[in-house]
């Protein structure tokens, strides 16, 4: 259990403040029991998401007071495009605003009738969202290892080939793209090895079917590639990176993560200038001209710096590293989570550590809504509560897992932190059957986790 010493210093701080308990049961009523509508004021240690969460260096806001903010043409956008360019090489690269805002322009022109499914190692849920909005089916078809939380494997994200077969021969040509999702954030943050990419992107060339990437956590994913692949040792991360891109035809990027910036985002595809034409008209409409994608010059030189820094192999090794710190301290207390940890995050299995209570009462986040009321720490169900309804039925759908999410934002909580949070939980786990179970009082009719209201049952 080694804490991998930091590879920055901090030139500055922003306070944060401890609450009591029964301030925050209060809080927690207030918000409808949605982690979501909790002022962040009122959070010590905030583990909801590490996307844009993360610290920018000091080479990132230097950069952005270099931001060209003209309209048309800017220095900022040629900065970014020759950056990105060099790590993914694709032939058309697009800014954004965000992985959602990618996933909006390109998803609807992979779907071109009703009827047809779209294939991913999973999805992760705005992506889930935007090819149900498009008219297509998302079925999620992640290797076996992966659904086994208890049972150690290198790289528990990776699409499930076997599977993949009978899916392509079951329904031809209804496949309309198969969706790669690296590192996989709803199975656990688990990586994807180039073996598995290599065979789902030559799978799907031979029937056909064109692969998109959903890159948000790439440098992560080339990290454990570096890590456990065999002969990938010696491979410079960017050299992994741009195997890893050249299994995919085009992809979708959430700049908030590995290009760690607070806002951000891009699409790109290769080969293909139908598709290049109709991605640009999209963009047009929906996000800005070509040149800014709804981002500001400033945005862009953040992007184009923080994307270097992303694939520095001392930042992700102890990025990964202090994750790996957590997991282990967690395991300790007999804390049960996806084995081994993922890249951003732990994901305790609440479903293992709440027996007592049923799928749909939400184990993820109950557990969420205790470590929240004891610690002041802020996390997220990644399990049936953040499951959407079926689209078809409006059913309840039961998730292959009860996730509780510690999602770690980047270059921003220190080793003290990471101790504190596993006391909490160790905590929790000494009385589990004292966490409540939750029931929804109002939902919306999608990604009803972010706004829904909940109550504890009993
Ligand atoms: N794809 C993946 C794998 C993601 O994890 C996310 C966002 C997105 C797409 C959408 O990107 O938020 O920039 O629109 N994940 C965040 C999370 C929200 O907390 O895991 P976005």
């Amino acid at each position: 259990m080694k804490y991998i010493p930091e590879p920055f210093k901090i030139k500055m701080v922003e306070p944060i403040k401890v609450t009591s308990r029964e301030e925050r049961a209060e809080i927690l009523a207030r918000a409808h029991y949605n982690m979501f509508g909790l002022p962040a004021e009122s959070v010590y240690i905030d583990l909801l998401t590490d996307s844009g969460t993360g610290a920018m260096s000091d080479a990132q806001w230097a950069a952005m007071m270099r931001g060209d903010e003209a309209y048309s043409g800017g220095r900022s956008y040629v900065h970014l495009m020759d950056v990105a360019g060099e790590i993914i090489g694709y032939d058309y690269l697009q800014p954004v605003h965000q992985g959602r805002a990618a996933e909006k322009v390109l998803i609807p022109l992979l779907v071109s009738r009703r009827g047809q499914i779209v294939v991913a190692n999973t999805f992760f849920d705005t992506t889930r969202a935007h090819v149900g909005l498009a008219g297509a089916r998302p079925v999620d078809n992640v290797c076996q290892e992966g659904l086994d939380s208890a049972k150690a494997a290198p790289f528990k994200g990776n699409m499930d080939i076997p599977g993949l077969e009978k899916l392509i021969s079951k329904h031809g040509d209804n496949v309309a793209a198969i969706f790669m999702t690296v590192t996989n954030n709803s199975v656990g943050g688990q990586p994807v090895s180039l073996k598995n990419m290599r065979e789902t992107y030559e799978l799907a060339h031979e029937n056909g079917i064109p692969v998109c990437l959903d890159a948000a956590r790439y440098a992560e994913n080339a990290w454990f590639i570096h890590e456990r692949e065999d002969g990938c040792q010696e491979r410079s991360l960017r050299d992994i990176a741009r195997e890893m891109f050249s299994y995919g035809d085009m992809f979708v990027m959430s700049a908030k993560k590995d290009g760690i910036v607070n806002m951000g985002g891009m699409v790109g595809v290769r080969d293909d200038g139908e598709l290049i034409a109709k991605v640009k008209s999209n963009v047009i409409s929906f996000e800005g001209y070509l040149t800014y994608g709804g981002l500001s010059g400033r945005d862009l030189e953040a992007l184009a710096v923080g994307l270097e820094e992303g694939l520095d192999p001392d930042w992700q090794r102890y990025r990964v590293g202090q994750i790996q710190y957590l997991g282990d301290k967690l395991q300790q207390a007999g804390v049960p989570f996806q084995n081994p940890v993922g890249g951003h995050a732990v994901f305790i299995d609440a479903g293992r550590l709440l027996p007592h209570l049923k799928w749909n009462q939400y184990p993820g986040h109950a557990l969420a809504t205790q470590l929240y009321l004891e610690a002041g720490i802020r996390s997220c169900d990644i399990g049936s509560y953040l499951m959407d309804r079926d689209s078809v039925t409006h059913e309840e759908q039961q998730a292959p897992f009860e996730f509780t999410r510690l999602a770690v934002p980047r270059r921003v909580y220190t080793q003290s932190h990471m101790d504190l949070i596993a006391e909490a939980l160790a905590d929790i786990a000494h009385a589990p059957e004292k966490v409540p179970g939750f029931r929804i009082t109002w939902e919306p009719p999608v990604l009803r986790h972010f706004t829904s209201r909940l109550e504890p049952i009993g």
